[in-house]
């Protein structure tokens, strides 16, 4: 039977209830731990370290996801076998080895814990997946996976927060999935409960806040405009001066690095614009309400504004 340490270790800065929840998680799922348990048992002898659910890590204990949740939260990001996905706290590898094993992906498992490597390496081995499942001993603060094109967490959300900064730097369209705990004021994109456990998804996005130079181009002609996107993480609105008119953008959508909004020109053309922003610069198509198709440039020219906009 598994025993758990009489105080949770965790970050100093967790409330305590986050700190009961991850215990009260690692109290319902001993079940959950046989399998490893059984596993490392088998182990011989040079690798019999035993994990225990609720030991001591880092900076949070080890409580392993469900299985269902895994699942969902793989599904959610909707991996791929082009996608790389990168578990932050790995535990006994499950995350990157369901990763590998159902969806054909490339995975990286980074776990502080070297004999939790050890067993994370073993259970990919067992899978029959160790080629695409790899597991790293780091420190995730300090360790570089902004190659991933998924990144999936079970931690604290104060550690979430600390590392919010680095997510967001991401190449945008990254998808962010964690097991239970949120990204304080960034609101995920989507969110799921699999037995009563949440899990939440956040899509990196470009970063837009500030003006540009929006040139667009149809049957028509070319017209000039300044544009001016407001950004808080995902949510944007968008602003507009053309000649004499100035005006505000409809239904303005950010998701990665896809920016769809509706612009009415200072002729009263209505426009719907779909475009990719690739650092300071935006381009796409245009369609009019009366079916005429163009394009769209569009070119910063200023600073960009912080995606977080402060926040937290
Ligand atoms: C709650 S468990 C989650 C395990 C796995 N991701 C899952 O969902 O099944 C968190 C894991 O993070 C590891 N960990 C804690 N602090 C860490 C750090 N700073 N760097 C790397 N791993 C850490 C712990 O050892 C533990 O295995």
């Amino acid at each position: 039977m598994n025993t758990l340490p009489s105080s949770a270790p965790s970050h100093p800065t967790e409330p305590v209830v986050t700190r009961r929840a991850l215990l009260r998680a690692a109290a319902a799922a001993p079940v959950l731990a046989l399998p490893a348990l059984s596993r490392a048992q088998q182990a011989p002898a040079s690798t019999s370290f035993v994990p225990q659910v609720g030991q001591q890590g880092k900076d949070v204990i080890w409580v392993p996801t469900p299985d269902a949740l895994v699942d969902r939260m793989l599904r959610m990001a909707q991996v791929t076998p082009n996608d790389f996905v990168v578990d932050l706290g790995a535990g006994d590898g499950k995350i990157a080895i369901a990763a590998a094993r159902d969806f054909k992906c490339r995975s990286l498992g980074v776990e502080y814990n070297p004999d939790m490597v050890g067993v994370a390496r073993r259970n990919a081995e067992k899978a029959g997946v160790a080629n695409l499942a790899k597991f790293e001993q780091g420190d995730i603060f300090a360790f570089d996976y902004s190659a991933a094109t998924v990144v999936t967490m079970y931690l604290l959300p104060g550690l979430n927060l600390k590392l919010r900064p680095t997510l967001l730097k991401m190449k945008p369209g990254t998808r962010l999935v964690t097991h239970q705990f949120t990204m304080g004021s960034w609101e995920p994109d989507d969110s799921t409960t699999v037995d009563g456990r949440p899990g939440y998804l956040w899509i990196v996005p470009a970063s837009v806040g500030g003006g540009w130079k929006l040139a667009t181009t149809d049957a028509r002609g070319t017209s000039e405009a300044n544009a001016s996107f407001t950004q808080v993480f995902q949510n944007v609105t968008g602003t507009v001066r053309m000649s004499s008119m100035e005006g505000r953008m409809r239904a303005v959508k950010l998701s990665g690095d896809r920016i769809v909004f509706d612009l009415m020109d200072d002729r009263g053309v209505l426009r719907s614009y779909d475009g990719r922003v690739v650092g300071d610069r935006i381009e796409g198509s245009t369609r009019a309400a009366d079916g005429a198709t163009g394009t769209f440039v569009a070119q910063r020219t200023g600073a960009a504004t912080p995606v977080d906009a402060g926040r937290d």
